[in-house]
């Protein structure tokens, strides 16, 4: 399995796989979750799995317009005072989430593209705390 075939996986699954991230999250840094006070993390979830599309299809395709999304998406971080050392949790929750779903199909070539495209997105995020 490649990490577009993962993306569709993860789209086409009934249940949402990405809510078990957050439960990740505030395990290893119950710090952040103040940042989520009030919202509903079904919603959160959602976005994020739609998002996480275009995360694979910048990796991928590098299309203009899924970079600009990221840095718009940076800049809504940037807004909700997300610092830029909180990301690396989040990818590792990410990750972790991702591993635990796709089981015996996860190995190390779909981890190091997940880990690349992951960084390339949280870069271009990066770039948009600073418009
Ligand atoms: C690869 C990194 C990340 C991606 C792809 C991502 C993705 C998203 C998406 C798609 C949304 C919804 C945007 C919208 O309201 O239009 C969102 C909102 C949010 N994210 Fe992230 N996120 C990332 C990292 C983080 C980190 C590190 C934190 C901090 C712990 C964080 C905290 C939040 C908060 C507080 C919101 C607003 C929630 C709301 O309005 O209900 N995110 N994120």
């Amino acid at each position: 399995m490649d990490i577009s075939e993962s993306v569709e996986a993860l789209l086409s699954s009934k249940a949402l796989v990405i809510e078990h991230l957050y439960d990740r999250l505030f395990e290893s840094r119950p710090d952040l979750r103040q940042h989520f006070e009030n919202r509903d993390m079904r919603i959160q979830a959602s976005m994020l799995t739609v998002a996480l599309a275009s995360v694979e299809a910048y990796y991928s395709q590098r299309f203009p317009a899924t970079g600009h999304y990221l840095k718009v998406l940076g800049n809504r971080h940037f807004h909700e005072g997300v610092r830029t050392e909180d990301y690396a949790a989040f990818r590792e929750a990410l990750i972790g989430t991702l591993q635990e779903f796709f089981a015996e199909t996860w190995d190390q070539p779909l981890a190091n593209q997940w880990h690349e495209a992951l960084d390339l997105a949280i870069e271009t995020m990066m770039e948009g705390y600073e418009i």
